[in-house]
């Protein structure tokens, strides 16, 4: 049976400023592209979740599914609330928003349930060194950021190393072509760079002060150290690798911290970064 945890935390995001950590605006943007980018795509892993149901006898394999599917709607949910936010503030970028989920749709439907599942399976296994890079150096890119963000992005990557071996195992049982799988890499992450680049470009257009610079942070001002930055390149690549086996990854420390105060009750909406606190109305003057 799965062991993983179905968790609702009850994040808001009001009037949330776009560049939530005035520190760090490029990565700012970038975490921006990750909430609108995980809505389409968790409401694709939530589709072909649904569609893989009926192939599935074993019952430790379709809980697997079930617990997958939870966590990933509830992703999609906390990310819309935040996106719905900015969204407030910049109208114009319900066309980020639209756009994003009408790639999704039109990939769900131009694919067979084998594609969606080997896309699912390779992307799910690079996130572990990926997030383990983000998670190992939280002080360089949350550390001074709104806490709402921060702590939705930091429960979003410990649940994704949580679930790290769901797609792999969901891809195996049902599909198992390994070949298939990473014969069709370059095209998932062509995907994937085709929505964040459109995200990129809809930022410029509809957020006053958005460039070119802090669009393409990742490649120029991150602050991250280098050899780090090749260890997670290292884990991606062996990700891919047919003996892959996310269970024996490296998990960052952080994951149990979190775990740990998630179970000792503790507020996990904003555990992370500088607290927000709702402004007392101003009341007018009669
Ligand atoms: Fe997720
Ligand atoms: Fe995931």
């Amino acid at each position: 049976m799965t062991d993983l945890k179905i968790r609702r935390i009850p994040f808001s995001f009001e009037d949330v400023p776009f560049i939530w950590n005035p520190e760090n605006p490029g990565f700012s943007i970038a975490m921006n592209k990750l909430s609108f980018f995980a809505i389409g795509f968790e409401k694709y892993i939530c589709q072909a979740m649904a569609d893989v149901e009926p192939r599935i006898k074993d019952p430790a394999i379709l809980a697997e599914v079930r617990a997958f599917r939870a966590q990933e709607g509830i992703h999609s949910n906390a990310h819309r609330r935040h996106v719905k936010a900015l969204i407030k503030q910049y109208p114009a970028l319900q066309e980020a928003l639209d756009k994003t989920i009408k790639s999704y749709d039109e990939l769900y439907a131009s694919k067979p349930l084998e594609y969606h599942l080997a896309y699912i399976g390779g992307l799910e296994s690079i996130f572990t060194p990926s997030f383990k890079l983000l998670l190992d150096h939280r002080h360089l890119l949350f550390e001074g950021g709104d806490a709402r963000v921060a702590s939705l992005m930091l429960w979003h990557f410990c649940e994704e190393i949580e679930h790290r071996s769901s797609g792999l195992v969901i891809y195996n049982h049902v599909v198992g072509k390994y070949l298939y799988r990473v014969g069709n890499f370059t095209k998932f992450m062509g995907h994937v760079k085709e929505v964040t680049d459109m995200l990129g470009e809809e930022f410029k257009k509809h957020v006053p002060g958005i460039t070119d610079d802090l669009v393409n942070f990742k490649s120029k001002a991150s602050p991250l150290p280098k050899i780090a930055k090749l260890r997670s390149s290292y884990g991606i690549l062996m990700s891919q690798m047919p003996w892959h086996n996310p269970d024996h990854q490296a998990l960052p420390a952080y994951f149990q911290e979190w775990s740990d105060q998630y179970d000792r009750g503790d507020d996990m909406t904003q555990t992370y970064g500088v607290r927000w606190e709702k402004q007392p109305e101003l009341i007018a003057a009669e």
